[in-house]
């Protein structure tokens, strides 16, 4: 084979593994993607966008300011915004958090991915919940970063388990190569469920324990990307809440979601210790996200638009959600578990154990041959061999495709499953 010259990095880097799913979609103009992580198109802010960036670019000075260069950390009145937004959201007093802390970043993404670089090198190991979100276990593969999946419960992941993949790792000598827990803690892609605040603040107290035998800390990444999309149940507080919390957790937040996607302003809050090496490596990544995208978050906040977006927003996933429960429940065998979802874009469903999901089974062939699209759960799962990952689970997400689509979507996978699912099941 030709030798590109090319770095161990990109030799290394696979196709994501979902990027043939998107593929499949493009070529199939009929196919109705439930696989789809996409916002809902028709609650993009048009109007408030199109108003606020008029607004930003008539005045010379606001406008130049805007078509300029900003700085590496990002615009401080956006800084300072955001962390006062994420105190309410806490429900911790003002000034709790610090601007220092804080780093306006190319949607969450970025910094998932400039936090793995600043703490991993190849050969570390990043503990995961089994399921998680499939782009960061790619973030990890591209770097040759282990992932350990750790067992993930109806409530989130197992503490025991959590506790035992540590003892482990630290009776084979491994324990130095872990460096974090990577959490999405509100509305998991692809699961769906949220961390209490408990289970988080226990997480913290095993990694601690952990932490001398490793010779350094062992950080809490908490994702945070669904936490504006919550429409129903009680709020959870992020890990952030105490001052010896934010000694390890590193939380990811998102204007993504609750705003538009395709605006990719996104934030990330870290310990003292990380503040510099982050901004560092973010000076040489970029040395600032786009200025003019967060002059137009910041007038979202200050003008009160980004607020009143969210009860519409929320409402509009909350209709979507329950269009999709109602179909499941209609159309799905009962021996297919799943829950309602609070948040969110997505459902989980668990089939029995002899109905397998993955690309090459026969249920997906069977839906692709009915036009429809799921993300086969096996996917989400780290390719850890210490475990066997199941085989028989579906993301299902009710965020881009319409009404109409998500009924006649489910129909289509629910005819199939019930053809494959063991009869009396039901
Ligand atoms: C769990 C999770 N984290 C982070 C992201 C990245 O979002 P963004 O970069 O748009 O903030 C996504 C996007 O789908 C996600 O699902």
């Amino acid at each position: 084979m030709l030798n590109l010259g090319l770095s161990k990095l990109a030799e290394r880097t696979i196709d994501p593994p979902i990027s043939w799913l998107m593929k499949l979609a493009l070529e199939r103009p009929k196919l109705i993607s439930l696989a789809a992580g996409f916002t809902d198109n028709a609650s993009l802010p048009v109007g408030a966008s199109a108003e606020l960036l008029r607004d930003i670019l008539a005045e010379p000075k606001i406008a130049r300011a805007s078509l300029q260069y900003g700085s590496t950390a990002g615009d401080m009145e956006l800084r300072n915004l955001t962390l006062r937004r994420l105190e309410h959201l806490d429900g911790v007093p003002r000034k709790t958090y610090s601007a220092e802390n804080l780093l306006i970043t190319h949607g969450s993404q970025q910094f998932l991915y400039l936090v793995t670089e600043c703490l991993c090198d190849t050969g570390d190991i990043v503990l995961v919940e089994d399921p998680t979100y499939f782009v960061y276990l790619s973030i990890l593969q591209s770097h040759g970063i282990e992932a350990r999946g750790v067992k993930f419960d109806l409530d989130g992941l197992n503490l025991d388990v959590l506790e035992s993949v540590l003892e482990k790792l630290k009776s084979e000598g491994n324990l130095a190569r872990v460096k974090m827990l990577y959490l999405v803690s509100y509305f998991q892609n692809p699961s769906g469920v949220t961390t209490s605040s408990e289970k988080k603040q226990a997480m913290l107290e095993i990694l601690r324990r952990f932490e001398k035998d490793a010779g350094h800390p062992i950080y809490l990444l908490e994702d945070a990307a669904y936490r504006e999309l919550q429409f129903s149940g009680a709020s959870v507080p992020s890990a952030l809440i105490t001052a010896e919390a934010r000694k390890r957790v590193i939380y990811a937040g998102t204007y993504s979601k609750p705003f538009a996607t395709g605006v990719r302003v996104g934030y990330g809050y870290l310990p003292d210790s990380l503040v510099q090496p982050v901004t560092r490596v973010k000076g040489n990544h970029d040395f600032g996200t786009s200025h003019l995208l967060q002059q137009l978050v910041r007038a979202a906040l200050t003008s009160g638009k980004y607020e009143a977006h969210l009860p519409a927003l929320r409402e509009r996933y909350k209709h979507k959600a329950e269009i999709m429960a109602t179909a499941i429940r209609t159309h799905f065998p009962q021996s297919v578990g799943w829950e309602a979802a609070a948040g969110g874009l997505y459902i989980w469903a668990r089939l029995p154990g002899s109905v397998q999901t993955g690309p090459k089974s026969a249920l997906f062939r069977a839906c692709l041959k009915s036009d429809v699209l799921y993300v086969p759960g096996e996917l989400c799962y780290a390719p850890d061999r210490t475990r066997r990952a199941p085989q028989n689970e579906m993301r299902l997400s009710f965020g881009s495709a319409s009404e109409e689509k998500i009924r006649e979507g489910i129909k289509r996978i629910g005819k199939e499953v019930s053809k494959l699912a063991p009869k009396g099941a039901n």
